[in-house]
């Protein structure tokens, strides 16, 4: 088997961990010795052991001599610092695996890097970049968390042939079993489902997962007004549920609801996304309705977008959202069909040296996919164009200066 192949399993092993790492990276590692595995293991949960830890403990003790002439994979940079576990490269120093084959590097600029240089100057001979853009595409959750401070935000939809989501007085049903259990898995992959206060007043759902596999997500209700019905079934049924609102809480059982209040003056998703982060969330599924997820999608602020589409005849009523985006994935479910895409921007912060003592010393670079091609120079107009650029998206997005930070 190539490198590639190799690699391609710890990406499999890396995303079992998807829904328990928290604001963590996502990692999967391989030791192979001559063509055979000897050991794997991922990053199964927050503050738990890291990839390469539990691919050393996962070796046979039969095995265990050989892991000095096994290489080691791993999808992302050993990290290089004591944080909540040990450094990882500390340990493969004392293990010596007789290379270290790596997807990317850490895009956080403290560590980026040091773990590798760790390693080579303990006489680990390490090859960087394989399967890279696959690699920093694996950890796009991560890095939205950690740069952004927000969580990665997911919109999920069923609509009809003629692209309608719903009526405004009546709940409707447009897809089949298979794209149920579809939605049900999705759920499962997501710390979080949000929900906009009409789709609880009409279709009064319980939004958990009972059909696929992982736990049911935590709840959030966006409701402005504080028209939600206390006897609705996601708040008289199962679980805690957020309800994020511009006025005072309802009389609700206080053990079954979290009430978050936002002011008008700062309401806004970008501070809605924000405060569901501080609540410790890294993950949002936006179940609908239509106008909940076309507001996110108008300021930019989707990364994924999954779409049922079914064969239903609607035609008239609320019409579902449209997103451009790449596409990932598209699967026929029966006479469904079932198409996700990602978010095609990709956002890039440069630093650059201070023109004049007044001048903003970051420039935002927006890279389109489709061009690749990059905006940027360090001329005095373009200098101007772009930080207007980036007051702008700053605003809307609530980034911060950073160096060098790259986000996918
Ligand atoms: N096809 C699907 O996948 C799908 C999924 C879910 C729902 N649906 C259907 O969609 C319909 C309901 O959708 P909908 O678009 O009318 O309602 P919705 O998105 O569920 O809720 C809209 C309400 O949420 C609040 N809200 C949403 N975005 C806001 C924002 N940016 N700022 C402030 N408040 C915001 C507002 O409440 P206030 O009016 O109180 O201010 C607004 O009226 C139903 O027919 C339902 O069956 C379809
Ligand atoms: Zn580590």
């Amino acid at each position: 088997m190539r490198n590639a192949d190799y690699m391609r399993r710890c990406f499999d092993l890396a995303k079992k961990g998807f829904r328990y790492t928290g604001q963590n990276p996502i990692v999967g590692a391989i030791l192979v010795y001559e063509n055979r595995i000897i050991g794997e293991g991922y990053h199964e949960a927050y503050g738990g052991p890291h990839a390469e830890v539990n691919c050393f403990q996962n070796v046979r003790t039969k095995d265990e001599m050989l892991i000095h002439k096994a290489k080691l994979y791993v999808s992302l940079e050993p990290c290089s610092f004591h944080g909540k576990t040990p450094a990882c490269s500390t340990l493969i120093i004392k293990k010596k695996p007789v290379a270290v084959v790596v997807g990317c590097l850490d895009p956080n600029p403290k560590v980026s890097g040091k773990g590798i240089e760790a390693l080579r100057q303990n006489n680990i001979p390490v090859q960087l970049g394989i399967l890279e853009e696959e690699a920093k595409s694996l950890i796009k959750k991560f890095k939205i968390n950690h740069f952004q401070k927000r969580p990665l935000i997911a919109l999920k939809w069923a609509q009809s042939k003629y692209r309608y989501a719903g009526l405004r007085d009546q709940s409707i049903w447009f897809t089949n079993q298979y794209s149920r259990v579809k939605a049900h898995q999705l759920r499962g992959q997501f710390e979080s489902i949000m929900i906009g206060v009409n789709s609880v007043i009409l279709d009064n759902p319980k939004l958990d997962n009972r059909l696929g596999i992982g736990p049911s997500p935590q709840k959030i209700i966006i409701d402005p007004r504080a028209r939600v019905p206390i006897d609705s079934q996601m708040l008289s049924y199962g679980e805690n549920t957020i309800v994020i609102s511009k006025v005072q809480a309802k009389t609700t059982d206080s053990s079954r609801c979290k009430w978050i209040q936002i002011s008008d003056d700062s309401w806004n998703w970008n501070t809605i996304f924000r405060r569901i982060f501080q609540e410790g969330i890294t993950s949002v599924l936006v179940e609908g309705g239509p106008t909940l997820q076309t507001t996110i999608i108008k300021e930019g602020l989707w990364d994924e977008a999954h779409v049922l589409s079914s064969k239903h005849p609607l035609q008239h009523g609320i019409r579902a959202p449209k997103v451009e985006g790449r596409r990932l994935d598209h699967v026929t479910l029966a006479d469904d069909e079932y198409l996700s895409y990602r978010q095609r921007i990709g956002l890039v912060f440069y630093e650059v040296s201070k023109p004049h003592p007044t001048c903003i010393d970051y420039v935002l670079v927006i890279i389109f996919w489709q061009t690749s091609t990059c905006c940027a120079t360090d001329q005095r107009y373009s200098l101007r164009l772009h930080c207007f650029a980036s007051a702008r998206i700053r605003q809307h997005l609530g980034f911060e200066h950073r160096k060098r930070c790259d986000y996918e």
